[in-house]
């Protein structure tokens, strides 16, 4: 039998466990570990803390503790770059305002980095996947094509602006679109990583037993990333999560597969993605804006359907 102070477990692909402690109190908490996706190893560390946070601000919780996970070829590089992953990681943490309270270390072929992160949460004002209902806006809050762009990184591609683009928007914190979500009593968020937009969409719709319908042009892009794609800078991830995804997915005509790819791009940090009953949008998109959150409105809550996601010009 389950507990029944297991609020948020692991049947609706949300982005944290939660479990309640008291009448006032749950905690939120989450894991998440990488292989580096950029050459700096400072910037490695601020990248994965701040993807590790944006579970625990997903689920409308504040971070308050977290604890490293690493694994590091002591042999083959230099101890500065381990120090300069951890220097990164514990400066996101405390942007934060969580605090790291140590962790484990083996020694690994390839570097990897990670945190598990405890937040807490009233227990009524959790945000899931699940809350979705017909009539909600979707809202987006960061610009997608982060992997299109890493992509075109590795194959020596892309030029300084996009990758400074790219390492801006996964640097920052979703703290601040995650406190105007709890002020205005949002029920439905996730964000936006590896299994692309599409792919976290279909998880919120499918656990919300509802449908959705989006609209290509109002997807904010990275500056660049369509060219990038163009050129084939698309990373293997976004074919994987197409192919997964297709059978619950309809597509205008005037789409192409690039466009397609592009909505499956898996995201590292990505923005949130929110669920607001249609009546109070507009006020939310303002509210974000006065935080410094540049929300898009790309879409809506449908009643259920098949297939679960309709995607227009
Ligand atoms: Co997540
Ligand atoms: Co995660
Ligand atoms: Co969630």
């Amino acid at each position: 039998m389950q507990d029944p102070n297991l609020l948020v477990g692991s049947s609706t692909s949300d982005d944290a466990a939660v479990y309640r402690l008291n009448e006032e109190l749950a905690m939120v908490q989450t894991v998440d570990y990488f292989t580096p996706m950029v050459d700096d190893p400072y910037s490695f560390g601020l990248i994965t803390a701040a993807n590790a946070l944006s579970d625990i601000y997903a689920m409308g919780a504040k971070p308050v503790l977290a604890l490293n996970i690493v694994g590091f070829p002591i042999n083959e590089l230099p101890l500065e770059d381990l120090v300069a992953i951890l220097q990164g990681g514990a400066d996101k943490v405390k942007e934060a305002g969580a605090v790291i309270a140590g962790g484990h270390t083996i020694v690994d072929n390839e570097p990897k980095y990670g945190l598990a992160v405890t937040g807490l949460v009233h227990p009524d004002r959790v945000i899931t996947n699940a809350g979705a209902r017909p009539g909600d806006v979707l809202v987006l809050t960061k610009p997608l094509g982060t992997g299109i762009i890493a992509t075109a990184i590795k194959g020596g591609l892309a030029d300084e602006a996009a990758r400074a683009d790219a390492l801006e928007v996964m640097i920052t914190l979703n703290d601040r679109a995650s406190r105007v979500m709890s002020e205005m009593g949002v029920k439905a968020c996730t964000d936006i990583t590896g299994f692309g937009l599409l792919g976290h969409l279909y998880e919120m719709v499918a656990a919300s037993g509802a449908g959705s319908r989006i609209y290509l042009e109002k997807v904010p892009l990275l500056n660049q990333v369509r060219t990038l794609a163009e050129i084939g800078m698309v990373p293997a991830g976004a074919y994987r999560n197409l192919e997964y995804l297709e059978q619950w997915l309809r597509w205008d005509s005037n789409l192409d597969d690039l466009d397609k790819l592009i909505l499956a791009d898996p995201q590292t940090s990505g923005g949130l993605l929110i669920a607001v009953p249609g009546e109070k949008a507009g006020y939310f998109i303002e509210a974000l804006l006065a935080a410094g959150v540049d929300g898009a409105q790309i879409g809506e809550v449908i009643e259920s359907g098949e297939p679960l996601i309709y995607i227009c010009k």
